[in-house]
């Protein structure tokens, strides 16, 4: 099966979770993409979405899903994301898309984080992905001398701006054997907007295609 295929296949599996008659949060990304498309197929109604990047909303929209700001809503049962790596215990890199800081607000609202991506995406121990950090311009050199202090080489992402107006960092070279520790080490440096880390927004349930199927870890 291509990449493509096992993201359709978690994307369609991740329907029987979206609760009908509520409000869904819905993440970004070609997964997501499949995954709102097949909401949109299946004909379960939702009360409407909250969402966490231009691209996503105009997809639910142009699919005649009502999409709200997170502004007006005070809880979620479930956001749907995908993820750039995630390990077995549901700890994540995101923002491969730069949606990174809109999807940890959404998250934050949402009681159960469901995941969905390729297999691909498993590791043992994050880093491999470059980690994306939505940064204040101002910052950025600073931020990325603390990175380098910790054996991380960070370089601008060119060329993109996030939805937010601000510029992003990849750095490459970690190995983020405490995920949980490293998400709030790295919250604390001024002009870092998010990490792209989630540990503290870590997937409840993630759904993983592969070529025999949906794995889940829950
Ligand atoms: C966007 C993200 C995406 O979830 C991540 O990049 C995975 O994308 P894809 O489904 O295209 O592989 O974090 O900021």
């Amino acid at each position: 099966m291509t990449q493509d295929e096992l993201k359709q296949l978690v994307a369609q599996a991740a329907v029987a979770h979206v609760v009908e008659g509520a409000w869904l949060g819905v993440g970004t990304g070609s997964t997501v993409n499949l995954f709102i498309d097949a909401l949109a197929a299946s004909g379960k109604r939702i009360r409407g979405a909250v969402s966490s990047s231009e691209a996503s909303t105009a997809r639910l929209r142009g699919h005649g899903i009502e999409v709200v700001d997170a502004a007006s809503v005070d809880r979620l049962p479930v956001y749907v994301d995908g993820a750039d790596e995630i390990d077995g215990r549901g700890h994540m890199i995101k923002g491969g898309g730069a949606a990174l800081t809109r999807e940890k607000i959404v998250a934050d609202l949402a009681d159960r984080f469901v995941c969905i991506a390729d297999e691909s995406k498993l590791v043992d121990v994050l880093g491999r992905f470059p980690l994306p950090v939505e940064v204040i311009p101002m910052a950025a050199p600073q931020v990325a001398r603390r990175f380098a202090a910790l054996g991380g080489q960070a370089s601008l992402r060119l060329g993109v701006l996030t939805d937010n107006g601000h510029p992003i960092l990849d750095v490459r070279g970690l190995r983020i054997a405490d995920p949980l520790a490293m998400e709030t080490e790295v919250n604390q440096w001024p002009g870092v907007v998010t990490v792209g880390i989630f540990a503290r927004h870590r997937a409840k349930l993630a759904l993983l295609g592969m070529p025999q199927g949906v794995r889940t870890l829950d």
